[in-house]
């Protein structure tokens, strides 16, 4: 056993020892006995705790890997996360105040993927242990929105009968305004008998919609979101804000930004979060690389009352991005994936749009690409993060451009 200091918390939200050394469940200023096994320690017994150390609010948290900082206090870990994303435009030359941060209260997850296989006495469903296969039952589990929580008995269901020997279903359980919408992966191949049995179980269970790899197997009732004045029933295992506070305090922080633009368009625009909402005021052009998704978003809008036109374009943002010519537009909204938004950027840096709402889920990424835009002469006016992946080191923001 060796003792090593903790200095900071890495980016996956491991305590940090020079070297470097990882150390899981630990915290900057700590003082730990381990072994090291390469660049991870193990077998880890802190001698000095951390002032914002604090018992895990989750008695799973131990063994459960959904959440990797339920040991940190929430004001250190609001703290963190906007020091992460700090630490990351300061790398790019970007200082800038931050405004206070959002974070989403717990038992609000409103989507999330189980695991579940079968076992010799019938079948198990949770999250993984922290770094492996194994999967951990959490029925007090404090992230998971109230309702969402049936999905864990349902998956074990599913498990019985559709799971192979071997391997474990993935089951990508979302809340909707109809009840439950399963899309699950990983198990056996679809039949007609098990097709059928399938059904009846989705029936007996009042599963909303029950998708089998890519085949919709049941839907009892269309399982809307609402996004704004519109109902959109998104395509199975579609993204969607984790939280709906989160998805709120984005929306907020977008709607602001966009004030009384009257033509915006929408990048990366999955299902119409945003662009439906702002159609309340603003004629939008919404863009993104799904066609389902733009399907569902057109729909939704074709169905809703009282709002400007939506149009939709099914377009590949990384090969194909929007001219700078072409984005005649009073203000953009851009949430790319964890990659960023590289070749759209340069695009939007060399345009004449006067406000840009830039949503991340990739503190990296976004600080490049706001670097790409400062140096086509935008100024960055304010960052905001938004936390809706309470205890775990995912990270959103939202920065406001605006033209010199
Ligand atoms: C972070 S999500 C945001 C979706 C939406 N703005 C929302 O808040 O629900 C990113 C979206 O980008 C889409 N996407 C990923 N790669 C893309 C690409 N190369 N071109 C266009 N869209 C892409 C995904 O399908 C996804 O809907």
């Amino acid at each position: 056993m060796t003792e090593f200091v903790i200095t900071r918390l890495g980016h996956q939200g491991d305590g940090v020892a020079d070297g470097p050394f990882f150390a899981p469940l630990t915290l900057p200023g700590e003082t730990i006995e381990a072994t090291a096994d390469g660049t991870t320690l193990r077998d880890i017994r802190v001698l000095t705790p951390s002032e914002n150390r604090v018992k895990a609010p989750c008695r799973h948290f131990k063994s459960c890997g959904g959440c990797g900082l339920q040991h940190a206090s929430d004001a250190f870990l609001a703290d963190w996360k906007v020091d992460v994303v700090r630490q990351a435009l300061a790398a790019q030359g970007i200082v800038i105040d931050f405004r206070p941060i959002e974070t989403s209260p717990p038992q609000s997850r409103r989507r999330a993927t189980i695991s579940a296989r079968r076992t010799k006495k019938g079948a198990m469903a949770g999250f993984h242990q922290r770094a492996s296969d194994v999967i951990v039952e959490i029925p007090d589990c404090q992230v998971l929105h109230p309702d969402l929580m049936p999905a864990l008995e349902i998956a074990k269901d599913l498990a019985m009968i559709g799971a192979s020997r071997k391997g474990a279903l993935s089951v990508t359980a979302t809340l909707s305004a109809e009840g439950l919408d399963l899309a699950v992966v990983g198990g056996k191949p679809l039949d007609g008998p098990f097709q059928a049995e399938l059904g009846l179980l989705a029936q007996r269970l009042g599963i909303a919609r029950l998708t089998w790899d890519d085949e919709v197997i049941a839907t009892l009732a269309p399982p809307w979101q609402a996004f704004g004045a519109a109902k959109v029933t998104p395509p199975p295992g579609a993204f969607l804000q984790a939280t709906a506070h989160g998805e709120a305090a984005l929306l907020r922080a977008v709607r602001e930004i966009i004030g009384e633009a009257p033509r915006v368009v929408d990048l990366f625009a999955g299902c119409g979060t945003f662009s439906l909402p702002l159609a309340e005021k603003a004629e939008v052009h919404a863009v993104e690389g799904l066609r389902a998704m733009m399907k569902a978003l057109d729909q939704g809008w074709r169905q809703a009352k009282g709002l400007k036109r939506v149009t939709t374009e099914t377009r590949d943002l990384f090969r194909n991005p929007i001219i700078a010519s072409d984005l005649r537009y009073d203000a953009v909204v851009i949430d790319p994936p964890r990659a960023g938004a590289e070749a759209q950027t340069i695009e939007l840096a060399r345009s004449d749009v006067p406000d840009i709402a830039f949503v991340s889920c990739n503190p990296v990424t976004f600080a490049r690409d706001a670097a790409t835009l400062i140096r086509g002469d935008y100024a960055l006016e304010w960052v905001q993060v938004v936390d809706q992946f309470r205890w775990s080191s995912h990270i959103e923001v939202v920065g406001k451009f605006s033209r010199r």
